[in-house]
């Protein structure tokens, strides 16, 4: 699951998640941006450091936080090695895109920091692909995902996320991939699944995508604390005797 910051980092942590990402997704949801793309690295590593602070160790004591790469990682090792530990104290990254970003992948391998690579609908990529829409539903776009599935796993990821396509074609990158594969939107034929925590939370309202379901509707439980609270203020209800000194 996702987090931004310590306080969810250690109720995911105490509830048995196997690993942490880091996402930037942390800009729609927690910066109010509309898409993932403004983010910069500097707000990574900030976000990146809080969730460490949770001291975050997973259920086999050794914990994953993945700290998710913008394009300003340019291949360059030591900005990857700055997100892998040096500043943003995460244990690996992840990397949205196939071929195109090879070199990226190898230079942080090469670093000794572990790539999860990140296939399908790449939220960074909007724009390219006019929208959030599923990919993969075509024909060449399914050849050309597997082909950068298979030469992502040849670069040394370690695992692939596979966004938002047809969970019959996550299934086939699952079967012909030896690295485990971690879906979102990607139906049931992964090794693993992921959702934004703020999504499954029932927290973010702006929109809810069809792949996310939802366990908690903190929203209307949120709101409906602050009214009682300020109605309590109003009417002199708030502080009582015991809440005074
Ligand atoms: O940024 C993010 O949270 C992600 C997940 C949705 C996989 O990339």
């Amino acid at each position: 699951m996702t987090a931004y910051e310590t306080l969810f980092a250690g109720y995911l942590d105490s509830s048995g998640i196997d690993f942490i990402l880091v996402g930037d997704s942390a800009g729609m949801v927690f910066a109010g941006h509309d898409t993932t793309i403004p983010v910069t690295m500097e707000e990574m590593i900030y976000h990146s450091r809080s969730v460490r602070r949770s001291r975050f160790r997973g259920p086999a004591g050794g914990g994953l936080a993945l700290y998710e790469l913008s394009g300003e990682c340019g291949g360059r090792s030591p900005q990857c090695r700055k997100a892998g530990g040096e500043e943003g104290g995460a244990e690996a990254v992840k990397i949205e895109g196939g071929e195109r970003v090879l070199p990226q992948v190898k230079a942080c391998v090469e670093a000794g920091i572990p790539v999860m690579g990140h296939l399908g609908m790449t939220p960074q990529s909007v724009n390219q692909f006019g929208g959030f829409r599923t990919r993969g539903k075509r024909s060449e776009e399914a050849e050309q995902l597997k082909k950068d599935a298979v030469a992502l796993q040849e670069a040394g990821a370690f695992s692939i996320v596979l966004e938002k396509i047809p969970a019959e074609l996550a299934g086939e990158v699952t079967e012909m991939l030896d690295i485990p594969t971690i879906g979102i939107g990607a139906g049931n034929n992964t090794d693993g699944q992921i959702l934004v925590t703020q999504d499954m939370l029932g927290m973010y309202e702006k929109f809810k995508p069809r792949f996310v379901r939802r366990y908690a509707e903190l929203a209307a439980e949120i709101k409906s604390a602050v009214r009682s609270y300020a109605d309590d203020v109003k009417h002199g209800r708030f502080p009582d005797e015991k809440e005074s000194y």
